[in-house]
């Protein structure tokens, strides 16, 4: 039977827009198309897992408003449980600024994480039940940072398995690094959090011993074009980029996290479970949006079995 993933994290309403290139500052660029839509890293990742198969739970904060009405729309158009929403009566529903260079389907960002920075004591107190009896506790950096931290103290309380996507990289405290099981930075969030600059195997290789010197026990590095390096201390393996048309890179890292937290509950090995969630994060890049681009279980195993069967 599958196990239980709760998400922790953010929900923000993307704006986005596509043009032929990133304005540089004080230019304005013409673009060529809007769209608002689900986004925030927590929720993109509850998506994911939840269209990859997984039996998820998303605790997030809303804002009383239109954007946190567009979430629960979609929340319930999917069939996910929307009963562990919280709704802050002052604070807006989040939002983040995307353009998309439709030349190379990269991606800048801004985030305004609104409710998402408002959780208090008492809202986590009220989500006590759920994130205790987690079997796999999936989190972000996209929430005020005391409330992360009373998540991980409560959840290494009761031995709930973590993953942490450390998105975006922001400092925390090596005591709870230690509490974590899995690290899934990307190269510059790696940088960040370990000082080591990641480009090949053997720089991922460096970062993953720093975080595995403060208590982590698996480290996953994603290296975009250079693909997954993923280690448990003991066995390392690189994942090749699996190649696709990408039309918008964004949340591909929210998909790979998705993926993987998926087949970890479906008793994949760190291993396995990383090669999933990098078809997962390959086939969010070949549609547009975030949430909305999230690959089906079955989009994921025919090309789990082309890649690598
Ligand atoms: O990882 C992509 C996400 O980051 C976007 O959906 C945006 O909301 C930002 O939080």
């Amino acid at each position: 039977m599958a196990k239980k993933v709760v998400v922790f994290g953010s929900f923000v309403a993307d704006m986005t827009g596509r043009g032929p290139k990133f304005p540089v500052a004080g230019e304005t660029v013409l673009g060529s198309a809007f769209k608002v839509g689900p986004g925030g890293k927590g929720s993109n990742q509850a998506v994911a897992a939840h269209r990859a198969g997984a039996d998820v739970c998303f605790i997030t904060k809303l804002g009383a408003d239109t954007f946190g009405q567009m979430a629960r729309s979609f929340y319930e158009a999917e069939g996910m449980d929307t009963r562990y929403l919280l709704i802050d009566p002052e604070a807006s529903t989040g939002g983040a600024l995307i353009m998309v260079n439709e030349q190379t389907a990269q991606n800048e960002i801004m985030v305004i994480l609104g409710a998402c920075n408002q959780f208090s004591d008492a809202d986590i107190e009220s989500r006590r039940e759920k994130i205790e009896s987690a079997d796999i506790l999936l989190l972000q950096m996209e929430t005020n940072p005391d409330a992360l931290e009373k998540v991980i103290r409560m959840a290494h309380g009761k031995g709930v398995r973590m993953v942490l996507n450390p998105a975006p990289a922001r400092p925390i405290a090596d005591e709870l690094l230690g509490m974590i099981d899995t690290v899934t930075p990307n190269e510059t969030e790696a940088f960040t959090l370990t000082g080591v600059k990641v480009e090949n195997k053997e720089d991922a290789h460096r970062a993953a011993q720093v975080f595995l010197s403060k208590g982590v026990k698996n480290v996953v590095i994603t290296l975009g074009e250079h693909g997954v390096y993923v280690t448990d201390g003991a066995r390392e393996e690189l994942y090749e980029r699996i190649t696709v048309k990408a039309v918008d890179t964004t949340g591909a890292g929210d998909a790979f996290n998705g993926g993987f937290v998926t087949a970890l509950s479906m008793g994949k090995d760190l291993f396995e479970a990383a090669r999933f969630g990098n078809c997962t994060g390959a086939l969010s890049v070949t549609k547009i949006g975030t949430a909305p681009a999230m690959p089906t279980r079955e989009e994921i195993e025919a090309l789990y079995q082309k890649q690598y069967c």
